[in-house]
């Protein structure tokens, strides 16, 4: 039996403060690590709110002010659930009072920020992981060990698609709690950080780095009510984000996201398209990898649908029984899994911090790209 302990610091309350929560919870439970989590300390900036979610998700201890629990000598790993503005300056702090860390995405608000947080993290030596857990969702996994297989061959073409319709009201106000991602302070941007952030990172997992983009972005409504002023202001960030990308295998690649596809609510979609063969995932179907392999026999070659739920498919010997799938959940529980395996056997952890500037060097660009209208060459 297990007696090591790692205990969470967990900041935010919020949608992904429960995913956290969630995952911690199960990945203990379900992977059995080495280190066992232990729900800590969890920290939100009223003591109703954080009373109510510690006692929910079964939490030791609460905190009203993040600064209280960095400082804490029985945190080991202080886990980042706020919005984007607060990833810096409490990455940081928590670095330098030597705590793992592990931050939701994107990093920060540009790569700026980002470079600063990924070197607090390598000067201090902790360990670090960026929350972009589609990567872990077993399809998606299946599809990375494919291609590093080589089964695809060369690789000609990458697409993605993030796509949901909530901000499509006039009368939506921006800022403040629950909108925040429509405040380009809070925010960094609209959704180039937001959901194009996680097709970008899938994408340089899947088939390697990117080295120049082009991008087009479009804010429909062009002033809102802001929920902390009561104003009416001009709406700056991006409302739709598209951009075609040339990688450093040569293969080129085309990204969509938009909070304006009427009737679309979250469909994060991805293709990848090789010389001997073709795989495509879609977030509303997320235990199905559909595969067209040319090797195949011809008269009944064509698209398999693989049901992602057997023991030999990543992540799946842990759960239920072949046929019966999992969800989105999983994919968070599958990543904290994987970090406590890491730490415990000091194995590098993925993504870190840096792959995650990467990713905000991207979007960058993107931003850059659409403002200028001209390509850009993605820097250091
Ligand atoms: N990995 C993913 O798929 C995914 C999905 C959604 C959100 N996110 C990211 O997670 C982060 C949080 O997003 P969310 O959807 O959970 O937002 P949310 O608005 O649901 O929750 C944010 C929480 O942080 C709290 N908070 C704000 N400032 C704080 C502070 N200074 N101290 C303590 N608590 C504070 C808020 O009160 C709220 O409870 C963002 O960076 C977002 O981009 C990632």
């Amino acid at each position: 039996m297990n007696q090591k302990k790692l205990n969470i610091g967990l900041i935010g309350c919020g949608f992904m403060g429960r995913t956290h929560s969630n995952a911690f919870r199960q990945a203990g439970v379900f992977f059995q690590p080495e280190f066992t989590p232990v729900l800590k300390a969890v920290c939100a900036r009223t003591a109703d709110t954080v009373e109510n979610f510690a006692a929910q998700w079964g939490y030791e201890s609460t905190e009203t002010d993040w600064r209280k629990l960095i400082e804490r000598d029985d945190i080991d790993l202080v886990d980042i659930a706020t919005p984007n503005d607060s990833h810096y300056e409490i990455a940081i702090a928590a670095a330098e009072a030597g705590k793992m860390v592990m931050c939701e995405k994107p990093l920060g608000r540009s790569a700026k920020e980002s470079a600063a947080m990924t070197a607090a993290v390598e000067s201090a030596g902790v360990a670090n992981m960026v929350w972009y857990n589609y990567r872990r969702i077993p399809a998606v996994t299946l599809a990375k060990q494919i291609i590093d297989e080589g089964k695809l061959g060369k690789i000609f073409h990458y697409r993605a698609n993030f796509l949901q319709d909530w901000t499509i009201a006039t009368d939506l106000p921006q800022g403040g709690e629950a909108l925040w991602r429509l405040d380009k302070d809070v925010a960094g941007s609209g959704v180039t950080g937001d959901l194009l952030a996680h097709c970008i990172d899938t994408a340089m997992w899947l088939n390697g780095g990117i080295a120049e983009v082009s991008g087009m972005t479009e804010t429909f409504v062009k002033e809102r009510q802001h929920q902390l002023t009561g104003k009416v202001q001009p709406v700056t960030i991006d409302d739709a984000s598209i951009f075609l990308a040339r990688f450093a295998n040569g293969s080129i690649g085309q990204f969509e996201a938009t909070r304006y596809a009427r009737g679309h609510k979250a469909l994060y979609t991805l293709e990848i398209n090789g010389e001997h063969a073709s795989l495509k995932w879609d977030l509303h179907d997320l235990h199905r990898l559909q595969m067209f392999d040319h090797a195949d026999e011809g008269r009944t070659r064509g698209w398999r649908s693989v049901h992602i739920t057997d023991g030999d498919h990543p992540y799946m010997d842990r759960w239920w029984v072949p046929g019966l799938q999992i969800g989105y959940e999983h994919s968070f529980t599958h990543q904290f899994a994987d970090f406590l395996t890491g730490i415990a056997s000091d194995q590098p952890l993925s993504p870190s911090f840096a792959e995650a500037l990467n990713t905000d060097r991207v979007t960058d660009a993107v931003l850059a790209s659409a403002e200028t209208r001209q390509w850009k060459t993605i820097g250091n």
